[in-house]
């Protein structure tokens, strides 16, 4: 490529090909129909793209299409020219199945459109839970400048003087509403009180959680992924972002300059410390993977476990997204971590140029009964554990959930606080949950096991949020508001249950869970990070023989075309659901 000024740039081939008149002439027109000039086209200037993932169907991300009108002002003023385009919308709430099957769907979108369009760099809108990974996997694949911003969560929820949170408040209400203590109106009213304004969801839920690991990654600026959608600062920010890109584009700072092995290793610990959501390994392991950069579930472990939980917002603690916001947000979070010598890459390089403990090592916590220091934290080693055996090679556990009343539940030896015995009680998907866990037949005491199966990437396509289940209603009567449950599906990151979710392989892809019965006993090892069904070997083995005979798992049919296409080439949640084809595209 020469080094004339107005040939200095990707989209320099579309519009200032000088020695393909023909061609150049071509994609110029059609741009011209609006309004821009050929002047604009052909000035040079970087082109600029916004990845608008705001819609009426998404109201968590709608707040964009407002945003994005101070994201162009930056651009301009910096000397880009913008190019607003729609990215396949996700809503986490509102789409059936589940939301899960979009993350792949609007990744492969938004990867078209960054490599076959004229775009040097791209300011990637994210927000609601899946939005955040599907906008960076793709800038990971296509790797042109890019930075996100952030639509910040709703203001706090209220009703009756106390805060209610999305989602969590939801496990509430319908408790409440089981226990006759509310009516349906009582019911539609509390939920409703959660979400008093524009944004995402107010709690640390799976949202909350990777807005601000993409800022710990480096791709936000400092500060920007807690400040709630409706203030001021959300708009001074996103003017600062659009301003930014232009001088990323013209540094040539790329994704894989910031989401480096170190700023990942950096997010895991971040995850421990806000309390993140159980989804976050997944979407961090596939952005990692579409960067050829290995990072797995052990990794997670590793790095992550002994970590202390430090943000006190729902649903593992009191508080909501603008308390979190005015506490210092990440970089309050990330100083602490960094003065107790937590952080392991205060060097890492970061969107706008320097490090992230350049970033925030001077911040201090403004309300240290939101953000804790790290001498006295909500809760101790608050990561995950990665737990292997018969039934599955990795699923993740967060320990730090476990009550005391609940350990001893299941103790098998009394010298052994780590290890755990159960009854299994088997469910074949959500709906077989639903049909049958009052019916007495199943003897579902205190001393079971919940599993459910056929709730992957591939058994219920694209994984549904089932893991956490309520135990039957005469368990509830007797004051045992919960079982352990364990299962190949995902759990909301709004939900505090202990559970053992994300099982890989699930049972669709033959995963030791398909070979589970109804009566087995499980033991669960903390310690020794086991998970095994007490049967022989040879029992094993016939089990898994017999399933083979059958033709393997049994799961639901497809409902529409991506399902069946994604369910042929999803890989499995450590490996980061990625669609295992596009790995080699980088
Ligand atoms: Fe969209 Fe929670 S449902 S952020
Ligand atoms: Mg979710």
């Amino acid at each position: 490529m020469s080094s004339e000024p107005d040939r200095k740039y990707r989209s320099s081939a579309w519009f200032n090909n000088h020695d393909n008149p023909g061609m150049t002439a071509l994609y110029i027109e059609r741009y011209l129909n609006y309004g821009i000039t050929r002047d604009e086209l052909q000035s040079g200037k970087p082109i600029i793209g916004i990845a608008q993932t705001g819609s009426d169907l998404s109201p968590c991300n709608r707040h964009h299409i407002e945003l994005a009108k101070r994201v162009r002002e930056g651009i301009r003023d910096a000397g880009g020219i913008c190019f607003e385009f729609p990215v396949h919308p996700i809503q986490e709430t509102g789409k059936r199945p589940t939301a899960g099957l979009d993350r792949n769907l609007a990744y492969l979108g938004l990867v078209e459109l960054l490599y076959g369009y004229p775009i040097d760099g791209v300011v990637l809108t994210i927000g609601c839970d899946k939005t955040t990974p599907a906008c960076l996997m793709a800038a990971a694949t296509v790797n042109i400048p890019a930075i996100a911003l952030s639509v910040g969560p709703m203001l706090n929820g209220w009703h009756k003087g106390e805060r209610t949170g999305s989602g969590t408040i939801v496990w509430k209400a319908r408790q409440m509403l089981a226990a006759g203590e509310i009516d349906y109106e009582g019911f539609m009213e509390l939920v409703a009180s959660s979400a008093p304004s524009v944004g995402y969801c107010n709690t640390m839920g799976t949202a909350t959680t990777m807005n601000s690991l993409a800022e710990g990654l480096g791709m936000q600026l400092p500060g920007s992924a807690a400040i709630p959608a409706p203030y001021r600062e959300r708009g001074q920010i996103s003017y600062e972002t659009g301003r930014r890109i232009v001088e990323m584009v013209e540094q040539d700072l790329k994704p894989s300059d910031i989401m480096t092995r170190e700023s990942f290793e950096n997010a895991i610990v971040l995850n421990s410390a806000i309390g993140g959501s159980t989804n976050a390994p997944i979407h961090l392991n596939a952005i990692a993977r579409h960067l050829g950069i290995a990072l797995d579930n052990d990794d997670w472990q590793q790095i992550g476990h002994d970590i202390s939980l430090l943000v006190n917002l729902q649903p593992a603690g009191d508080y909501l997204g603008e308390d979190y916001y005015h506490a210092g947000g990440v970089p309050a979070v990330v100083a602490e971590l960094i003065r107790a010598g937590k952080l392991p890459h205060p060097g890492a390089l970061t969107a706008n140029g320097r490090s992230i403990g350049e970033n925030c090592a001077d911040r201090q916590i403004a309300l240290p009964d939101v953000i804790k220091t790290y001498g006295s934290p909500l809760k101790e080693k608050a990561g995950f554990l990665n737990l292997k055996g018969n039934l599955f090679d990795s699923a993740i556990m967060k320990t730090s959930v476990i009550s005391d009343e609940f350990r001893n539940r299941y103790l098998s030896d009394p010298n052994d606080p780590d290890a755990f015995e159960g009854r299994a009680v088997v469910f074949d998907g959500p709906e077989h949950y639903h049909d049958n866990i009052d019916n007495p037949d199943l003897e579902i005491d205190e001393h079971c096991l919940l599993f459910i199966r056929g709730a992957g990437p591939i058994g219920y396509p694209g994984a549904a949020e089932v893991v956490n289940m309520q135990p039957p209603a005469a368990l509830i009567k007797r004051g045992i508001h919960a079982l352990p449950c364990i299962g190949d599906g995902r759990q909301s990151g709004t939900s505090g249950s202990p559970s053992i979710l994300n099982a890989s392989p699930e049972a669709a892809a033959m995963g030791g869970l398909a070979l589970l019965r109804t009566g087995d006993r499980v033991r669960i090892d903390l310690n020794k990070g086991t998970a095994n069904i007490l049967i022989s070997e040879d029992e094993l083995l016939a089990r898994r023989e017999e399933l083979v005979a059958r033709g393997g798992y049994n799961y639901v049919d497809s409902q529409t075309p991506w399902q069946e296409i994604q369910r042929s080439i999803v890989g499995q949640y450590d490996r980061g659901m990625i669609l295992e084809p596009a790995e080699k595209y980088q």
